[in-house]
């Protein structure tokens, strides 16, 4: 049995102080459920110090939203996998459409990221899905497979331990426009089954699929109920403790 990961990608919000402030709410709603799943924050950069503090003895995660493709060395502004590990990081998200687009990054730079991920320690979230023309022109199952295929077959070491997957139809993220429960089951199935044909039957029974674009508090439930749904990359929502949390609330 898949466990549920609600996880929450905080983009470029929240400074150090707000992060904190959001991490220790996050927190303290935490431990109160009865079958909590998993849950990870991805604040920026800058935060995850004082987010690390305020999580040390919390049953809550830490996340990246991105890391380097190399370790160290001559790569003015980044950061590596090893300084997130070292930092209190556990996971990384690799590939978000936001970075696809607005930093052209590609799917070598993904195998790379997710390799230096593995090997310092992080579990790596990697994102997928289609855009809106290409939903339109009814190629969403192409792109997903072809997105899978460049990236899980040329890794050091994907396995569901250390690798989640998270679905996102570039057409849903921030737009409030969600992908149905029906039609986001439908590729998260042909998404477990692309995951079989690379890494085998095995790896895909035990991949945690996750889903992302517009979750809420009030679609949150049906899409996590999907069979092939294991859990939720939140952005909007993941900004108030009590919409996240009613997510969490959510994942059973
Ligand atoms: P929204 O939840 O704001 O649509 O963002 C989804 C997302 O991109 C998570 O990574």
């Amino acid at each position: 049995m898949r466990r549920k990961l609600v996880a929450g990608n905080w983009k470029l919000n929240l400074g150090p102080a707000a992060a904190a402030k959001l991490a220790r709410q996050v927190a303290l709603g935490v431990p109160g459920l009865d079958r909590p799943p998993e849950v990870l924050v991805c604040p920026p950069y800058v935060s995850i110090p004082a987010v690390a503090a305020v999580l040390k003895d919390s049953a809550v995660r830490l996340g990246a939203q991105n890391c380097a493709v190399e370790d160290a060395g001559a790569f003015t502004g980044e950061v590596s996998a090893p300084m997130l590990a070292e930092a209190g990081a556990t996971h990384v998200i690799v590939a978000h459409s936001e970075r696809r687009t607005h930093q052209r990054e590609t799917d070598d730079d993904f195998v790379r990221k997710i390799d230096r991920a593995h090997a310092a320690g992080l579990t790596a979230v990697f994102c997928y899905g289609e855009r809106l023309e290409e939903r339109r022109a009814g190629r969403e199952r192409d792109v997903v497979r072809a997105q899978l295929a460049a990236v899980l077959p040329r890794l050091a070491s994907p396995a569901p331990a250390n690798l989640v997957l998270a679905y996102e139809p570039v057409w849903a993220i921030g737009t409030g426009e969600t992908a149905t429960p029906e039609q986001a089951q439908e590729i998260h199935a042909f998404s477990r089954g692309i995951v079989g044909e690379l890494l085998g039957n095995d790896a895909a029974a035990r991949m945690r699929i996750l889903y992302g674009g517009s979750m809420k508090p009030d679609n949150a439930v049906e899409l996590m109920r999907q069979p092939d749904i294991d859990g939720g990359l939140i952005g909007g929502a993941s900004l108030k403790a009590e919409d996240f949390l009613a997510i969490v609330r959510g994942a059973i």
